[in-house]
């Protein structure tokens, strides 16, 4: 195969962001494309090569190889089961369903049917975040004592949109803080205890929280924190990743598209004035625009079905960061830590 053919469905907001990102892709050809609102469907398939257009996936299933599947999160476990059962792979937009139960019922149902199934987490695949990944991983920077990612964003929707609703499972940590809880996973290893605090107050609009802090520690003794929000009518951080290391701070800054390093910074004396320290050397400069960056995780997952390899982000490991999530919200209902233990990105 050298190809994938591969079907869309639902084609709203995030889609737009994954046909302009599979455009550029030759590993892929986009041979059906389905949403309930057909004139949606319509308007993403006239920019394709004549696809099969539909308004009901289950009718795809003689047009294509794959799926990627972009719809409202409630939706995710039985469109994924139907495509699993129809031994079709499976690109599943995050988080993977809205239950754990949910979560392992499509995983093994995939695996009986040697289908591969992947979650979509572009963040894991943004050529920044990889590149901060190998200069963690180089050794020169010693070992990560915190690491912080901040999102701060104005996400608006009315009173009837499934996001703001308990359909969702989960309020924005669930719904975007997916991402970066998989983050946190990947470059700080097994969790050991953490905490979320939410809060809905000026993002009405969410039924539950709009804006998260976490806070973790991990077996290494590194330290993790997320902070984000929906309701941000101004932004410093935008999307921010910092990593203090023994010998120096590493940053990506994902707007800018730069991967810096902060270690000009002076002991400190005691009594004296602090000095701000905040030049830096970039050691990485992304060349294209700022933009979702999906291609990167269609152009892996079109290599993992083609190639019969283990997705990066495949449904047990992404099913980790949700597990984290979980016992995160259970324990904020009790006002405790979480015990993270045995949830670790490798087991
Ligand atoms: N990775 C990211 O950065 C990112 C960003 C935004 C959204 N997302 C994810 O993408 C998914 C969709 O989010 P969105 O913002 O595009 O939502 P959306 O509401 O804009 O689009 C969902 C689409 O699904 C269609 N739909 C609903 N039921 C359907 C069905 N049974 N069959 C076919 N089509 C159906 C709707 O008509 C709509 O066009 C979610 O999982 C969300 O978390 C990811």
């Amino acid at each position: 195969m050298s190809k994938i053919r591969l079907g869309l469905i639902g084609c709203g907001g995030m889609m737009k962001n994954h046909a302009k990102g599979i455009e550029v892709l030759d590993c892929v050809e986009i041979t059906a494309v389905c949403d309930v609102d057909i004139e949606k469907a319509k308007d993403v398939a006239s920019v394709l090569k004549s696809p099969y257009v539909t308004d009901d996936y289950k009718t795809m299933v003689d047009h294509v190889d794959a799926v990627l599947v972009v719809l409202p999160h409630h939706l995710h476990f039985s469109c994924g089961m139907f495509f699993a059962r129809a031994k079709k792979h499976i690109l599943m937009e995050k988080p993977l369903c809205n239950t754990e139960e949910e979560c392992l019922r499509l995983i093994e149902t995939c695996e009986e049917n040697g289908v591969t199934l992947m979650c979509a987490y572009p963040v894991r695949y943004w050529q920044g975040v990889q590149k901060l990944k190998e200069y963690v991983d180089s050794g020169d920077y010693g070992k990560i004592m915190q690491m912080s990612i901040w999102t701060e964003q104005l996400t608006v929707v009315d009173d009837q949109h499934w996001i703001g609703t308990a359909c969702v499972g989960g309020g924005q940590l669930f719904s975007h803080g997916c991402h970066y809880i998989d983050i946190l996973l990947w470059f700080c290893g097994n969790p050991v205890t953490g905490s979320h605090l939410g809060t809905n107050v000026g993002t009405p609009w969410m039924l539950r929280e709009g804006t998260s802090v976490v806070t973790m520690k991990f077996e290494n003794g590194a330290l993790g924190y997320h902070g984000a929000t929906w309701g941000s009518r101004g932004t410093k951080l935008g999307c921010n990743f910092q990593i203090i290391m023994e010998k120096g701070l590493l940053e990506y800054e994902h707007f800018d598209g730069e991967v810096r390093l902060y270690d000009a910074l002076k002991e400190h004396v005691p009594g004296e004035a602090i000095e701000r320290g905040n030049s830096y050397k970039v050691l990485w400069k992304r060349e294209s625009e700022v933009n979702k960056e999906t291609q990167h995780e269609v152009a892996h997952f079109a290599d993992c079905v083609m190639n019969d390899k283990k997705p990066v982000t495949d449904g047990r490991s992404s099913l980790q960061s949700l597990r984290v999530i979980w016992k995160m919200y259970d324990a904020e209902k009790f006002g405790v830590m979480a015990d993270l233990r045995g949830l670790g990105i490798e087991e």
